[in-house]
């Protein structure tokens, strides 16, 4: 991409097309104090109150600046470095690209708790995993005084829900969700009947004196591009219809409509949902719901398969944290009578680990 300049006029070249950049687009980034509040930066005029024909008067165009001043008398000096990320309406966090995984991944993306962590840099690279697997694992996170909530409050902020900050996860009489037994779980992600659903999931143990109880991962993008590749009718069909889970306890119903495969506006992977103990299919077509139940087969097939899976034992100390819209997790039986199994959880949003991200690199200009 270069910049060029014409009669009053600036240009970008970008894959051998020559285009003119709006003259409005550069007034809207007026930045001198009087314009941009310099700590905040936000905006301290509005430009929807402008006149929209507005002029340039001079340019000037140097190695690593654009200079315009304007006809209506205003001035600005943009960095040609700031004009290039614009031309691109994804955020960073959106161009980590990810890498698909099975039951081959060998580094589980440990990261060691230090007292800075979240000042730190390694909390970066961290954050930087955590997008290209959809998980990592803190060590050594302090286990006393529900510490999972100075955690996630120190990333972002803590998603409540009716479980509610965090939830305590032990087998327990008259549980209101399979979670609270210690009967095995295949792999699930959390939530899907709420809007929006919880993006991260954060796993704290406190203890782990049995021998079962392993946790499992799955990656739910690796599985859905594959289905995508072997069986694209049933990758088609479950990006369509919408079906409904619910969730019912003596306080509350819960009910979302989405697809099990979630596409974005390019038809590439968003979000999964998988909870078979939850979702309800509309009444279709009888054709439509024959391929529908194949297609949900043969993706229970994939996610339950041992060579999506991967599955080790949280210790004490460990925090995994998960994108619930990417992973499917779950975990082995254990037996109660061996000894605890007590895990804490709580969820957060995107905007937090995006947020810290952002922040982070600024910070050390990475
Ligand atoms: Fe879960």
């Amino acid at each position: 991409m270069k910049l060029e300049l014409l009669k009053n006029k600036v240009f970008y070249n970008l894959k051998g097309k020559k285009r003119e950049i709006h003259p409005f687009w550069l007034r809207e980034r007026v930045n001198g104090k009087d314009f941009v509040d310099q700590s905040t930066e936000q905006r301290l005029f509005d430009p929807t109150k402008l006149k929209s024909n507005i002029k340039i008067n001079k340019l000037k165009l140097s190695k690593y600046f654009l200079e315009v001043s304007f006809k209506d008398g205003t001035f600005t000096k943009i960095s040609i470095k700031s004009i290039l990320r614009e031309f691109s309406n994804e955020s960073d966090i959106k161009l980590i690209k990810k890498i698909k995984w099975n039951s081959n991944l060998k580094d589980l993306n440990y990261f060691n708790f230090n007292e800075n962590l979240f000042e730190d840099k390694l909390m970066f690279h961290a954050l930087i995993n955590f997008y290209k697997y959809g998980f990592v694992i803190f060590k050594n996170v302090p286990t006393k005084n529900n510490f999972i909530i100075n955690f996630a409050n120190s990333i972002g902020s803590v998603r409540k829900t009716n479980f509610g900050e965090f939830f305590n996860i032990k087998s327990k009489a008259n549980p209101n969700d399979l979670a609270y037994t210690s009967l095995p779980l295949s792999p699930h992600t959390d939530n899907p009947y709420r809007n929006p659903v919880p993006c991260i999931q954060m796993l704290h143990c406190i203890e782990n004196r049995v021998s079962g109880g392993y946790s499992t991962l799955v990656d739910g993008y690796t599985v859905t591009e594959k289905l995508k590749k072997k069986f694209p009718k049933y990758h088609e069909i479950l990006t369509q219809v919408k079906i409904r889970f619910q969730f019912k306890d003596p306080s509350v119903v819960l009910e979302s409509w989405a697809e099990m495969i979630q596409l974005d506006q390019y038809k590439a992977f968003k979000q999964v949902r998988f909870s078979p103990r939850l979702d309800f299919v509309p009444l279709l077509d009888k054709k439509q719901l024959e391929l529908f139940y194949k297609a949900r087969k043969k993706i229970s097939e994939l996610y339950n398969s041992n060579y999506f899976k991967i599955e080790f034992k949280l210790n004490p100390g460990d925090l995994l944290m998960i994108d619930n819209h990417r992973l499917l997790h779950g975990r082995t039986a254990y037996k109660t009578n061996e000894g605890n199994r007590f895990l804490q959880g709580c969820y957060i949003d995107y905007d937090s680990t995006e947020g810290k991200l952002n922040y982070l690199k600024k910070k050390f200009n990475l």
